[in-house]
């Protein structure tokens, strides 16, 4: 590995965590929409865009998503929801089985979390969430179907400690080098 590498975007990338404990300061719009941007510079399936994002800002709306997504352990100042937009999966000739519209939903939202952590912002992705309470919310259309939530604040000088890794499997143990 090329640990002795000293670079600012490995860097970044290193010392990324998902964070759950924000204050109540507000993020400016500015910082919102440099992360909602560098979802643009994330690879997806096709270069097609059949993914939507939703920015939310008004603290009211924040209330309502948190209340339908178990999954938020945060209270973010500001969440980019992404969605796909089946419609558009559809008629670009996506079967409905293949993969390319979720990954891209993950690329996105990688990018974004670094991007987040890139400018002293804190960020966290949730899944665990109503799909329907969540459209509803924000009025998106039928075909519009929210995937992912990131949240978004400045982060808290204390935080949780991180999520328990269950079954103590090491990096050395995913890895694989040409055929096993
Ligand atoms: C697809 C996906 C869904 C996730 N959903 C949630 C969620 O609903 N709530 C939550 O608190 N964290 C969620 N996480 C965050 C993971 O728990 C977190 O990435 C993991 O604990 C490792 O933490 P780290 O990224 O700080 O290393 C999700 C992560 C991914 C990739």
């Amino acid at each position: 590995m090329s640990g002795a590498v000293d670079d600012a975007v490995l860097q970044t990338i290193r010392t990324r965590r998902v964070i759950r404990a924000l204050t109540p300061a507000p993020i400016t719009r500015e910082d919102v929409a440099t992360v909602l941007d560098s979802a643009r510079y994330a690879p997806h399936a096709g270069n097609r865009r059949l993914h939507r994002y939703v920015a939310v800002t008004r603290p009211a709306l924040l209330r309502a998503l948190r209340m339908v997504s178990p999954g938020m352990l945060q209270r973010p100042t500001a969440a980019i929801v992404v969605c796909v937009d089946w419609a558009k999966v559809k008629g670009y000739g996506f079967a409905p089985t293949n993969p390319g519209p979720h990954i891209d939903v993950g690329t996105a939202a990688a990018t974004m979390m670094l991007a987040a952590h890139a400018i002293g912002l804190g960020s966290g992705p949730v899944t665990s969430f109503s799909r329907v309470a969540v459209a509803t919310l924000l009025g998106l259309p039928d075909p519009v179907r929210p995937e992912l939530i990131i949240c978004l604040g400045h982060p808290a000088a204390e935080q949780p400690p991180p999520m328990r890794r269950r079954n103590g499997t090491s990096w050395a143990d995913v890895i694989q080098w040409d055929r096993g």
